[in-house]
């Protein structure tokens, strides 16, 4: 097997299903249970702010007891060892706001869709972990003010993160490997393209074949924390 020097790993809600933390579009997915229109958008924000902070309060009240699991874990190790072995760059860009990649000890890890455990005050920007649930009520431990605090989440119409250092780490990389993805949120899902563009490797270890599958040269369908490890330990 080729040795590759340059790793993109791109993550979704399927990395973290074997946690309980569901995904979006399977069946009986968080968007088949609520409306993103009316809970993930800074216009439902701006129209019914108590909503949608008691929406992200469950997410984050749900998140207290996840742990992470055998895919967070193989993908933290894969990390450690591609740095011991002395290969060049290694990033882990993932779509979710959960911290299992973190319990797991993913360092170069960047939350393109934000984070959960983290609040935001619009009023002054100030950013902080938070576990605690967010309120209109609730002052802002940065300017002590009420009515700002939000998650620090990224919505649907608001940019994601980092775009400007994944493209770079895109445009660099000999390996992009995608994880637990439906393939369907741009501009994540258009990250395959731009990997290839770039004449790297593409590999895909999801549940079952999504919208980009067909972009990916090398696919490995099933459970996340049977099919990671198994790849991982592949790996040349
Ligand atoms: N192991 C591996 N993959 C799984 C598992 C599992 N146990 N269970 C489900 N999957 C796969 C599904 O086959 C699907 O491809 O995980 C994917 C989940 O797709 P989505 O629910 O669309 O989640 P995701 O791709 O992360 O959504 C992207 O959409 O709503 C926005 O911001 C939100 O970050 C999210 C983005």
């Amino acid at each position: 097997m080729a040795r590759y020097e340059n790793i993109v790993i791109l993550t979704g809600a399927g990395v973290s299903a074997e946690s309980g933390l569901g995904t979006f579009r399977d069946e009986g997915g968080l968007w088949a249970k609520f409306d993103p229109m009316k809970l993930a958008t800074p216009e439902a924000f701006e129209a019914d702010p108590d909503t949608v902070l008691g929406f992200y309060n469950a997410r984050r009240a749900n998140l207290a007891d996840a742990k992470a699991n055998a895919a967070h874990f193989a993908l933290a190790e894969l990390e450690q060892n591609w740095m011991l072995d002395g290969r060049a760059n290694y990033l882990l860009v993932t779509q979710n706001i959960d911290d299992l990649h973190e319990q797991a000890g993913s360092a170069g890890l960047l939350h393109m869709h934000g984070e959960l455990l983290k609040t935001r005050c619009t009023r002054c920007g100030h950013l902080f972990s938070d576990r605690e649930d967010m309120t209109r009520e609730r002052p802002c431990p940065g300017c002590g003010k009420a009515g700002g605090l939000r998650p620090h989440v990224v919505w649907f119409g608001e940019m994601p993160l980092g775009l400007d250092q994944i493209y770079a780490a895109l445009d660099r990389c000999d390996l992009f490997v995608a994880v637990g993805t439906s393939g369907t949120v741009y501009p994540a899902a258009g990250f395959v393209a731009e990997a290839r563009r770039g004449g790297a490797h593409t590999v895909e270890l999801t549940l079952e074949p999504g919208e980009i599958s067909d972009l990916f040269e090398e696919t490995h369908y099933g459970p996340a924390t049977e099919v990671v490890p198994h790849w991982v330990r592949g790996l040349g």
